[in-house]
């Protein structure tokens, strides 16, 4: 749809929605999901998503975290918290999504997983039904859904990848770690589902390292696959961060004047402003419908 013909649409029902008293659920808008991923293990997932989480929800904006490695989950050890039920209870038990998120620091929220993997593609249809159905009211109730992925190009990771708003991809300055993160970003986008690709320079010495890094992924990306990538910022590499893991409390708030508390609040801040300035999307199918037909769409 053209931009003026939605601007004209969201004008008549915002007018319809007055008369009938319901704007605020016209103008509810569904939640941006956002796969905090790498092609290397180790880059800092884990802690950026845990940090991003917090700054984010500092501008009152509902965070849901998402512990999306299902090979090596411990985000709830980074928040210093263990939570009695996992996705796993959801996927084989009677419990509801919202029975097994828990609120972590600062307002944000974890739906925890399991360390060990179970097979999240083979389940049922009617779990996947559940999935779909449970997952589309969290993608009402929160505004970013911010999930913690597994390094590389397993096939449940490039699915939350593929089928997310955008993805946030983190680099070291080694060169594996670029050149994993270019074949990451090559499956990701070849699914072509348009999700806008991020990128994060993490653990870097100087700034001329952490450029190096980006303008070496950028320069591939553009060239060879001609997709626009989005800087994002980056993070110093800061010994403030082993110590808070350490200390099982997030950098953010247990060193917030350091160098890598301070890197994160300006991303956090980019990405918001971002979110401000995009149109409410009014129809969406749920993320999970899309992973399971995408799969479908495979295998006929
Ligand atoms: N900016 C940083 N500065 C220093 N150490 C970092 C930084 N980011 C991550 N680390 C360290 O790197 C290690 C791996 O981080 P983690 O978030 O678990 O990575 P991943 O989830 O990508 O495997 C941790 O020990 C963490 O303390
Ligand atoms: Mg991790």
């Amino acid at each position: 749809m053209k931009k003026d013909q939605a601007s004209r649409l969201r004008e008549i029902k915002e007018k319809v929605g007055r008369r009938l008293n319901i704007v605020d659920d016209i103008q509810k808008s569904h939640a941006r999901i956002l796969a905090i991923t790498s092609g290397k293990g180790g880059v800092g997932k884990t802690n950026f998503a845990l940090n991003l989480a917090i700054s984010l929800s500092v501008f009152k904006k509902r965070v849901l975290l998402i512990d999306g490695d299902l090979n090596l989950a411990n985000l709830d050890v980074l928040m210093g918290i263990s939570p009695v039920h996992t996705i796993k209870d959801f996927i084989t038990g009677d419990k509801r999504l919202s029975e097994v998120i828990i609120k972590g620091p600062q307002g944000i929220y974890l739906l925890p997983s399991p360390s060990g993997i179970f097979d999240f593609i083979g389940i049922e249809n009617s779990v996947k039904n559940r999935l779909i159905k449970e997952f589309a009211a969290l993608e009402e109730e929160y505004d970013m859904i911010l999930i913690d992925t597994a390094a590389g190009i397993a096939e449940y990771v490039v699915d939350f990848v593929a089928n997310a708003n955008e993805m946030i991809v983190l680099v070291s300055p080694e060169p594996t770690s670029i050149m994993d993160a270019y074949a990451l970003i090559k499956i990701s986008t070849a699914k072509g589902n348009d999700v806008k690709v991020n990128i994060i320079a993490n653990q870097i010495k100087s700034v001329k390292e952490g450029r190096d890094a980006i303008n070496k992924l950028k320069y591939a990306a553009d060239k060879f696959l001609d997709i626009k990538i989005n800087i994002l910022g980056a993070v110093f590499f800061d010994k403030n961060v082993i110590n808070a893991v350490r200390r099982q409390n997030p950098f953010v708030l247990e060193y917030p004047r350091s160098i890598a508390s301070i890197c994160v609040r300006n991303i956090a801040k980019r990405i918001i402003l971002d979110y401000n300035s995009k149109e409410v999307s009014l129809k969406k199918i749920s993320f999970f419908d899309r992973i399971f037909n995408s799969h479908m769409k495979t295998v006929t």
